[in-house]
């Protein structure tokens, strides 16, 4: 009987768990292909997340992203980390898609139709769900059936129309024991691992600490298992960026200057110049 090969060259969820308690998850959202490409190589996990509406579309928030959004621009990402340059040997990161707001709260089986539609259509490797207490059963659900589920605990940004904003979670006692009782509730649904969102510093580490599945902080702690920023965000792409977020490049400015160049030039004709114009050559004839 021939064997099947189950390998493949993206990191699975079973290599991403079992990096609990080691090196810490490397991760960071994508949202094209280009991007995903130069992203890859640095990466364990590459989140395709509907913070896209806001990063890409210029929506106030993530609630009117789609099914459809979310799938275009996963099958982008796909396209770019199997281009990605990769060092012998190393495996692609993970690939996690968000499902927006509206697509999956309903029921486990509404939730169970929109995971297998957007895994289906993107071949990615498991989708994100924010995990408010009630849904629990639902990730259960999916899990059950085949469906690799990463939680999402803390602030949920779905939930910023109901909560009055973006409000980091954990300041008062009673709200952080909500938060780890909702933690702990999604690690035995089945979740492989568990994205903690603009929670106090001792709630994260305890989160980390009373959990066997990574966690991977945004505004957490570095006592989480991993930390994940938006990219635009860490490449100092907007005018403005959140407490929790290092920028670790002037995108921005880099842009507005090369622009600023390329309208000055066009304006007084220094672009093109003769190396950028093609000529016709007196050595050609023409077919017969
Ligand atoms: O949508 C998103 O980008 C997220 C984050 C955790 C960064 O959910």
């Amino acid at each position: 009987m021939s064997k099947i090969s189950t390998v493949s060259n993206r990191l699975t969820t079973h290599d991403v768990q079992a990096r609990k308690g080691g090196t810490p998850l490397v991760s960071l959202t994508a949202y094209t292909a280009p991007m995903a490409a130069l992203l890859a190589p640095h990466s364990d996990v590459l989140l395709v997340g509907d913070s896209l509406g806001m990063v890409v579309h210029g929506l106030p928030d993530t609630l009117s992203v789609t099914p459809e959004m979310m799938i275009l621009h996963a099958q982008a990402v796909m396209r770019g980390v199997a281009q990605a340059d990769l060092p012998d040997g190393q495996k692609a990161p993970l690939v996690v898609v968000d499902l927006p707001f509206g697509s999956y709260e309903a029921s486990p089986q509404v939730a169970y139709d929109t995971a297998v539609r957007v895994l289906k259509k993107t071949g990615a490797d498991a989708v994100k769900l924010e995990t408010s207490a009630v849904m629990a059963e639902t990730v259960a659900f999916l899990t059950a059936r085949g469906v690799p589920v990463m939680g999402h605990v803390g602030l949920l940004p779905q939930a910023s129309r109901r909560d009055g904003g973006f409000r980091v979670k954990g300041k008062r006692q009673d709200q952080s024991q909500a938060v780890l009782a909702n933690a702990k509730a999604i690690e035995d649904a089945g979740a492989f691992a568990l994205v903690i969102e603009g929670v106090t510093e001792s709630l994260a580490t305890e989160i980390t600490g009373a959990l066997h599945i990574p966690t991977i902080g945004i505004g957490a702690s570095a006592a989480c298992d991993g930390q994940v920023l938006v990219v635009d965000d860490m490449l100092g792409m907007f005018a403005w960026t959140p407490k929790f977020v290092k920028p670790y490049g002037e995108i921005r400015q880099q842009i507005t200057d090369a622009v600023a160049q390329y309208a000055a030039d066009v304006r007084t004709r220094a672009f093109p110049s003769a190396q950028h114009c093609y000529q016709a050559r007196a050595d050609l004839t023409s077919p017969a």
